[in-house]
């Protein structure tokens, strides 16, 4: 076309063409937080201190999982805790998300250990000194051995026993806490037990299941009543709740529709509505998307239109509209806590991706009246993903187990500027929009499991024969 007849010509400089966007202001500000927001990172006891010698996951390591699968030393929090929390004081995080080990404070029945106990006071103290907000959680998946031994959380004595600890330890640390968590992902513990049968004491059990389940609502609101009759005016009390985003594969299907709605209730919103009222927030653990086609779910490979989503090393779909998701579908007078949200990745790159599109769909849910108060990133170091061992790797800060030695993470650094602008900075989207690597990924990830399988029925074969 040349240029005379052109229809640009006969238009009016600046003005689009009929049919075309007029151009869009490009926008270079801060995607901001509100103010006082919570940044920081998540760990627990026992996938970071070590030699945690006397809980039910120890001993369930020591019969059932190659030597490479047990915890061992982990990262050796327990005794480096003072530079860990200098590490996050560097990173500016304001605040840390970690829990105690049940089984240190109270390793026999009715024994407590005063010299851990004070351990633990020195820890939290150390953070206070940082002047970091601490948000600790009492139960983070391990039982005392003889709590265990004892049925675990499908005996109804356990709650009175959690109780009994939790009386014991709170007034202890009370002064060092700003937030507490009674329970870590309850409906997690129960399919990784029940259903998915990895983890100590795996069996198939409807019964155990629903004692359990029943158990851990009554311990969490025995100790909330505690807690509370503790701090009337302050110090909030809730749990970390593993809430998934759950999608239907056709939006025409009735039966998908059902089968997700169903989901839904039972592992996202059943503990919160067996022990409701005694919530101050809502603690959210975002990790998962599942999309339901026909009967199967499809949690790993998600195939739309022949392309596959892009996933973490350990296949989870890697998915930031499902945050926003779950954060509108709880939004609620009660203000949310990001309990955790991580990725599992070695190629570094993919978490400072994840962080920033993951962290725009919050801001994005903030910004829709959603009221969320922090953010705690899983996890702080590379640690011992429980079953699978440590070959995931979820730290801001990586870990080179053989000489413990830490280092920084780039991706560490892109949090941190996050958190010095309470926000994203528009020059950090630069990493948004890199090639999907996922099948790559999980070619690699099948080839590692069927090693890891093999790994642990050679070990469980030899056991069985030198028992016999
Ligand atoms: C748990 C953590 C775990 C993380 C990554 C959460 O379910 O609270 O203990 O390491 O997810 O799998």
């Amino acid at each position: 076309m040349s240029q005379q007849n052109s229809p640009q010509k006969n238009f009016p400089k600046n003005q689009s063409l009929p049919g075309e966007h007029p151009k869009e202001k490009h926008d270079h500000e801060t995607i901001r937080f509100p103010q006082g927001f919570l940044w920081g990172a998540a760990t627990s006891a026992h996938q970071v201190e070590g030699n945690n010698t006397s809980n039910d996951w120890w001993e369930w390591e020591q019969k059932h999982q190659p030597f490479d699968l047990r915890s061992g030393q982990a990262c050796d929090q327990y005794n480096r805790y003072e530079s860990d929390f200098e590490l996050i004081k560097s990173l500016n995080h304001n605040s840390h998300r970690l829990s105690v080990e049940w089984s240190r404070i109270e390793p026999l029945e009715g024994e407590f250990d005063q010299a851990e106990i004070d351990h633990y006071i020195k820890v939290l103290k150390k953070l206070k000194e940082l002047n970091i907000t601490v948000m600790l959680t009492l139960w983070h998946f391990t039982l005392p051995k003889w709590v265990a031994d004892k049925g675990g959380w499908e005996n109804g004595k356990t709650v009175e026993y959690f109780v009994r600890f939790v009386k014991k330890i709170v007034p202890e640390i009370a002064d060092f806490v700003d937030l507490w968590v009674t329970l870590n992902e309850p409906g997690v513990y129960i399919y990784e037990t029940y259903i998915d049968r990895a983890w100590p004491h795996a069996k198939k059990s409807w019964l155990g299941q629903v004692k359990t389940f029943l158990n851990l609502t009554s311990a969490h609101k025995k100790a909330y009543k505690y807690l509370h009759s503790l701090f009337p005016a302050g110090k909030p009390v809730g749990i970390a709740n593993n809430i998934l985003s759950f999608e239907s594969y056709h939006k025409h299907s009735f039966k998908e529709q059902i089968t997700v709605s169903l989901n839904d209730l039972l592992a996202n919103h059943l503990f919160y509505f067996f022990t409701r009222g005694t919530h101050d927030f809502l603690g959210i653990n975002y990790y998962f998307h599942i999309r339901f086609k026909g009967k199967r779910w499809t949690p790993q490979k998600s195939e739309i239109g022949g392309q596959i989503h892009d996933v973490s090393d350990l296949g989870w779909e890697i998915y930031p509209e499902g945050i926003f998701e779950v954060l509108t579908d709880f939004a609620d007078d009660i203000p949310i806590y990001i309990t955790e949200c991580g990725i599992a990745s070695t190629n570094d790159d993919r978490r400072n991706r994840f962080l920033i599109s993951y962290l725009q769909e919050v801001a994005r849910a903030i910004k829709a009246g959603v009221n969320v108060r922090g953010f705690f990133y899983w996890s702080l170091i590379d640690n011992f993903e429980w079953h699978l061992g440590f070959e995931p790797r979820f730290g801001l800060v990586e870990i080179d187990y053989k000489t413990q030695q830490r280092h920084i993470r780039p991706s560490a650094l892109v949090y941190t500027d996050i958190i010095q602008n309470n926000g994203i900075p528009h020059s950090l989207l630069r990493f948004l929009g890199h090639t999907v690597q996922a099948e790559e990924v999980l070619e690699k990830r099948e080839k590692e499991m069927e090693k890891k399988q093999e790994e642990i029925s050679n070990f469980n074969n030899i056991e069985i024969a030198n028992k016999s």
